[in-house]
């Protein structure tokens, strides 16, 4: 199906389904334990060996020698594999590094062999055998000493041009009665999820099967392909529950390439969890930033000039973090600049992580916003109304599809109490807390992409949904069953959903908030056809037919949806395709934070005290998994305020706290009350669901509300992230 022209009515818009909340059909197995993961799989594979990954114990440099003898003789070993007796692997799409390195080496923690034994217990232990003397060479470790050198990167589809301008900033900011120019620092962050990167590989001839923790099936695929020089088609990847993602499983990483090269060499299927500590250094993570924000208004609050300038680092190679794109769209001025940079450094890989681009930017300019409103005696929300923009800003003859900025920003104030909040900081007490109230736009794009699915009509009268998809714990394969039943006119528990098997069609897969609307209307397209295929059957005019409650109706026939199946069942496969209505039209997602904290005013402790997000995102398909998604994301746009940071040690190169005592997130006791509000809206131009994403929307701006209720409290404005209390704690004001 190609949606290339604005939605008109469908059935979706009946809502008899979707846009209920909806408790998730995949819930019951969660919480029995009985949805099985990537290493869970005891029944397909009972006779699986166990495979430890060896990682580099060096950041750049070469192995000088590898003394393997102690290891292979060692109880159970069964194989070890390393790059001497991989035979040749290429670097696939989305490997920066070699997912197998040596000799040379590209980061700490490459992984530079696997054992494979009868046992874990007897792998760890033979992997502690392996003796590596390594020749250090010196490595770019520090991203303020490589800023000077770093380059406009090259554009990717991802990426946006590396470096606009509109108009005459320079001028504009020169001449602007009133004006701030500030830097900020984001660090570098683990997406740290709860599940690791885990995968089981078994051969079987050359076809490949790897049940693995992913969330872009048909990149792996490729990319396991390509790593290994066979065939795409002789490669199948299984991934039907991930326990987390957040942008480290959007690509095939060590676990995954090593069990294949382990399974190969043992002649085993071999089980492979990247142990924690490995985590941090082998894998991706989120690339630390340095931007600098200027910005230049006229005195009634008119942005006049805004230029934003992001830095960030990655391995020779990879790629930037966009931090500066939403400066691009998100508030007026005639006058802009942004540019992003990006240093080589032999660090582990920069990659995406949770709204890689708007949430390290999002932490910066709404910083400055919050700074240029107090300089300019405008309350923060006003200013962010006054600079409202309906179209792109820089290329002003594409209008948004929808942009409800406005509306969000006025739900949230009003149902915060915004009014209440002391202007002046450090003047609200509660005892010997200081209080203070912070805001933040929330902003993130709306991506669209490709995505298919095959459903099945069985003579039950059943519905079964296959597609390539993936639920990372958002709420996948509820939203798709609540597709399909809407479609069809079935009850939910007439679908069956079965996701994330690369034998399935191709979907848009989990990342960059795109999953819902995409895979949703993918399965849209697919059930559409499914109801041509009855209606053709059954003699009806395909325009014509209704389907609900399980039956068809055409002129005065009436038959049941099972009947109509016959005794062989109806298949249909399609899938969405677009057109260029995300060229025409500017597609993002809208929303507003609000935050309270109180701060400890002898010893600079933070608390947040309440939260509140308001989001215009489309039609919201779940509200119950899409408020799901907020509270995680307002979660973690804490934890990127106040806690997570990957320390680096400058000198050898890798990041120290690598495990979840040293890597702090936020747990349930650092998270008080949280509301969310979503506001009524469709947008028909971003798909027959009229849906857009929202899992990283949630997240977007949440550190700078946090940010700016910390300065509100106690008048110390905290430019580098985390804020943590070292940073509050000679600068508090005395207490009385
Ligand atoms: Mo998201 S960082 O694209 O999984």
């Amino acid at each position: 199906m190609k949606f290339d022209t604005p939605a008109t009515t469908n059935p979706i818009d009946q809502l008899k389904i979707i846009g209920k909340p909806t408790d998730r059909i995949d819930g019951p197995l969660k919480t029995t334990g009985t949805a099985r993961y990537a290493y869970e799989r005891n029944t397909e594979v009972p006779n699986a060996a166990y495979g430890y990954v060896v990682g580099a114990g060096i950041a750049k440099g070469r192995i000088a020698s590898m003394d393997l003898k102690a290891a292979r003789a060692a109880p159970g070993v069964l194989a070890i594999v390393t790059a001497r007796n991989a035979g040749k692997l290429a670097k696939g799409d989305f490997n920066t590094a070699k997912l197998l390195g040596g000799p040379e080496i590209d980061h700490y923690h490459q992984a530079v062999a696997i054992v494979v034994a009868q046992t874990f217990e007897q792998a760890r232990a033979a992997a502690q055998l392996v003796h590596i003397a390594y020749t250090r060479a010196p490595g770019r470790f520090d991203l303020a000493a490589e800023k000077d050198a770093a380059q406009l990167p090259k554009p990717n589809p991802f990426s946006g041009e590396p470096e606009t301008k509109t108009g005459d900033f320079p001028g504009a900011f020169a001449a602007a009665p009133v004006q701030i120019d500030a830097t900020y620092t984001t660090p570098d962050e683990s997406h740290a999820m709860m599940e690791p990167h885990a995968s089981i590989a078994q051969w079987k001839g050359d076809k490949l099967t790897i049940w693995t923790s992913n969330q872009m099936i048909a990149w792996g695929v490729g990319d396991v392909a390509k790593t290994l020089g066979i065939p795409k088609a002789n490669v199948r990847l299984v991934s039907p529950f991930i326990g987390g993602g957040f942008g480290g499983k959007l690509f095939v990483r060590a676990d995954a390439v090593l069990a294949a090269l382990g399974a190969r060499a043992a002649k085993r299927p071999v089980k492979v969890a990247l142990q924690r500590p490995l985590m941090m250094n082998n894998t991706t993570h989120r690339p630390a930033t340095i931007q600098r924000i200027r910005i230049g208004a006229a005195r009634d609050g008119k942005i006049a000039a805004i230029a934003h300038e992001g830095w960030s680092g990655d391995l020779p190679g990879g790629q930037a973090e966009t931090a500066v794109n939403q400066t691009r769209l998100l508030y007026a001025g005639a006058n802009r600049l942004t540019t992003t940079r990006l240093a080589v450094l032999d660090l582990p890989e920069g990659n995406a992580m949770r709204a890689p681009g708007e949430a390290p930017g999002m932490m910066a300019l709404e910083i400055a916003m919050d700074e240029m409103a107090e300089k300019l005696g405008i309350d923060p929300v006003e200013f962010r109304v006054i600079n409202d923009t309906q179209v792109d800003p820089e290329k002003p003859e594409r209008p948004y599809s929808q942009r409800k900025l406005i509306e969000c920003l006025r739900t949230g104030a009003e149902r915060f109490g915004w009014s209440k909040r002391n202007a002046a900081p450090g003047r609200q007490r509660d005892g010997r807390w200081l209080v203070g109230m912070g805001m933040a736009a929330a902003f993130r794009n709306n991506l669209l992409a490709k995505s298919a699915a095959r459903v099945r009509l069985d003579n039950r009268g059943m519905v079964t949904v296959e597609t390539d998809m993936t639920d990372i714990g958002t709420g996948s394969y509820t939203i798709i069953a609540q597709t399909a039943a809407e479609t069809m006119g079935l009850p939910l528990d007439k679908v069956l959903v079965r996701l994330g098997d690369s034998a399935y069609p191709v979907s848009a897969g989990s990342g960059g908030q795109w999953g819902a609307n995409n895979s949703t209307s993918g399965v849209y397209a697919a059930c559409m056809k499914l109801r041509e295929a009855v209606a053709r059957k059954l003699g009806f005019a395909v325009s014509e037919a209704e389907f609900s409650d399980g039956m068809v109706r055409g002129g005065e026939r009436v038959v049941p949806l099972a009947e109509a199946a016959g005794a062989n069942g109806l298949v249909a496969e399609d899938g969405i395709e677009y057109g260029d209505l995300d060229k025409k039209y500017q597609q993002s997602t809208f929303g507003a934070h609000f935050v309270e904290v109180g701060v400890d005013a002898a010893t600079g402790e933070i608390r947040v005290r309440r939260m509140l997000a308001v989001c215009a995102a489309g039609r919201i398909l779940n509200p119950k998994s899409a408020r799901s998604q907020v509270i995680g994301a307002m979660t973690m746009g804490v934890g990127g305020a106040l806690m997570e940071e990957l320390a680096l040690d400058k000198r050898h190169g890798f990041f120290v706290n690598h495990d979840l005592a040293g890597y702090e997130v936020p747990v349930h006791a650092d998270i008080p009350h949280q509301e969310v509000i979503f506001l009524d809206e469709t947008d028909p131009i971003s798909s027959p669901m009229k849906a857009k994403g929202v899992g990283e929307l949630g997240m977007c701006g949440v550190a700078a509300a946090v940010a700016n209720a910390v300065y509100n409290a106690t008048g110390v404005r905290v430019r580098n992230y985390p804020i943590t209390l070292d940073k509050l704690l000679d600068r508090l004001p005395p207490v009385a």
